[in-house]
Formats: C-alpha cells, sequence, structure tokens
C-alpha cells in the first residue's frame, strides 16, 4: 500500500551563507528538492539539467541559477564552471529491460550521463575544494547502488560504480577537509518513479498497483514511498559541522530493504 505523502519540515540546522554548490538533475525531482534545501540554508546554487526551462524555474526559487546541459556530452560538462563548494551528484535515468534485449547504446549513455559526469564534475570541482580546505561531495545513489534488482542492467551498474567513486574520493579528500558520500534511497515519490511503474507494469506483465505492491514495496519494511524533501535533509545533515567525520558512507533511506 502507497501512503500519502508525508510532510518533511527542516529540521538540520545548517548556515550554508557564502557556500557555493552544484545539483545535477536539479530541475525535478530529489535533484530540485536538494537544490531548494541548500538554497534555504544560504548556498547559492547552481542548478543543472538537460531540461533548462525546469532548472531556470528551480533556481529562481532557490536563489541560484541555472545551465541546460545534457550530462551525457563531456565536453559541455567540462565547461560548466565547477568552482564550488558542495557538488550533489543526482541526475539519473532508467531503463528497463532483460539483459539480452538490453539496447548497447541505452547502457552506454546510461554510464556517461551517471558515473562518467559525476566524475568529471568531481575531479574539477576537488582543486577547489582543496584550496578551501572544505568541500562536499554527496552522490544520490540508490538502494541499486547496494543491491541489484532484474531488468536493471545499466542502472545497477552505473549506481555500484558511483559508489566506488564516491569511496576514492573519499579517501583522497579527507586529508583536505572533504567529505564524499553516496545516498541510498528506495523508492521516491518522483516523475522517474512514475514512469518505472509503467515501465514495470509492461516487462512483468501486471498492473500498476501491483508493481507498486508486490514490487517496488515488496523488499522494504516500511511500506510507503520516500519523499524527495526526506533525501535533502539527509544532505542538508551531511553539510553541517556534525557530519564533518561522515565520509566513504552509503546511508542507506530505504525503509529497512537492505536489512534483509
Ligand atoms: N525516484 C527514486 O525512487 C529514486 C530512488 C533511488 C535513487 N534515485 C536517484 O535519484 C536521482 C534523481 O532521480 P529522480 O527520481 O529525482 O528523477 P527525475 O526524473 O524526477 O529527475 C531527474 C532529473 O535529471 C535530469 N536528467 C536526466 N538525464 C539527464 C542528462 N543526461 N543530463 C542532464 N540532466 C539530466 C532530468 O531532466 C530530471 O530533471 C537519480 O540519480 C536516481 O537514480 C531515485
Amino acid at each position: 500500500m502507497t501512503a500519502e505523502p508525508v510532510a518533511v519540515p527542516h529540521v538540520v540546522q545548517v548556515d550554508l551563507a557564502g557556500r557555493t554548490a552544484l545539483v545535477t538533475g536539479g530541475g525535478s525531482g530529489i535533484g530540485r528538492a536538494c537544490a531548494l534545501r541548500l538554497g534555504a540554508a544560504g548556498a547559492k546554487v547552481l542548478v543543472v539539467d538537460r531540461n533548462l526551462e525546469a532548472a531556470k524555474a528551480v533556481a529562481a526559487e532557490a536563489g541560484g541559477r541555472a545551465e541546460g546541459v545534457d550530462l551525457s556530452d563531456a565536453a559541455a560538462v567540462d565547461r560548466l564552471d565547477v568552482d564550488v563548494d558542495i557538488v550533489v551528484n543526482n541526475a539519473g535515468l532508467q531503463h528497463v529491460a532483460p539483459v539480452q534485449d538490453f539496447p548497447v547504446e541505452r547502457f552506454e549513455y546510461i554510464q556517461r550521463v551517471m558515473v562518467e559526469a559525476p566524475f568529471l564534475l568531481i575531479r574539477r570541482a576537488l582543486p577547489h575544494m582543496y584550496a578551501r580546505g572544505w568541500g562536499r561531495i554527496v552522490n544520490i545513489s540508490s538502494v541499486h547502488g547496494l543491491r541489484a534488482s532484474p531488468y536493471k542492467a545499466a542502472y545497477v551498474s552505473a549506481k555500484h560504480a558511483l559508489e566506488g567513486l564516491s569511496k576514492v574520493v573519499a579517501l583522497e579528500g579527507a586529508a583536505h577537509g572533504v567529505t564524499a558520500n553516496c545516498i541510498n534511497p528506495a523508492y521516491v515519490r518522483t516523475a522517474l518513479v512514475e514512469s518505472q511503474i509503467a515501465d514495470q507494469a509492461a516487462s512483468h506483465g501486471i498492473g500498476a498497483d501491483e508493481v507498486i505492491e508486490k514490487i517496488m514495496l515488496a523488499r522494504a519494511a516500511i511500506k510507503r514511498l520516500i519523499e524527495p524533501e526526506e533525501v535533502a535533509e539527509l544532505l542538508a545533515y551531511l553539510c553541517s559541522p556534525p557530519a564533518a567525520f561522515i565520509t566513504g558512507a552509503s546511508i542507506a533511506l530505504d525503509g529497512g530493504w537492505t536489512a534483509n
């Protein structure tokens, strides 16, 4: 059973005035909530999304600015202003198909957006963070960075790769005041999930309600979708002073999924 949306108050006290942040995929869903949360904490946020109009709308609300970039385009990623204190690698997409039918170009595209782009952004952002002696890399991974599901070869591969990248950056950044962590949500109430419900229904040959109850929430102990704002509140905590010792971690926000 899917619960109604729950209200998520800002409980983390964090002052990010004077900090700059970049959020990929900030035009929608989790990225939007992250950009708004960082903006509310006082950071100047650069909202990056292939959907420029959506990015502009979020930037206006967050008090930041927007760039329209397709993150699969390495040259365009390299043109982004990455002199920022906080990088949130969030942009992602899903493709559902059995491995033997998985389109090769779709697999490659997903690796470019969800692994190569975070690498390119991090490698160019680190010198600025090292110079300031402070930085936060927050990678929006997934429960699928820790566990697999059938029909999601590209997504599960990409998220597992992001986990590895995050840990390496944590080790290298530690001496410079830079932490790198993954947040690992189960199913969050966003457009990505709405489209997956339809895709999964087609792949499994079942109805949408059954997908939510029997597939999406089957492995979670808490039977509701997560709100994007719950993910953003954890991001706020990771940017706060008491979180300075948290690095190289993968923080499950999965309603007990990985407890199984
Ligand atoms: N929704 C979930 O249940 C869930 C669960 C775990 C992890 N995640 C992860 O959270 C992240 C955000 O997901 P969401 O549910 O908010 O998705 P969403 O579809 O609501 O938003 C994704 C945003 O990324 C942008 N984007 C996609 N491909 C891009 C590209 N090539 N270049 C630039 N921008 C691009 C889209 O335009 C969109 O604004 C993803 O990495 C996803 O894997 C989502």
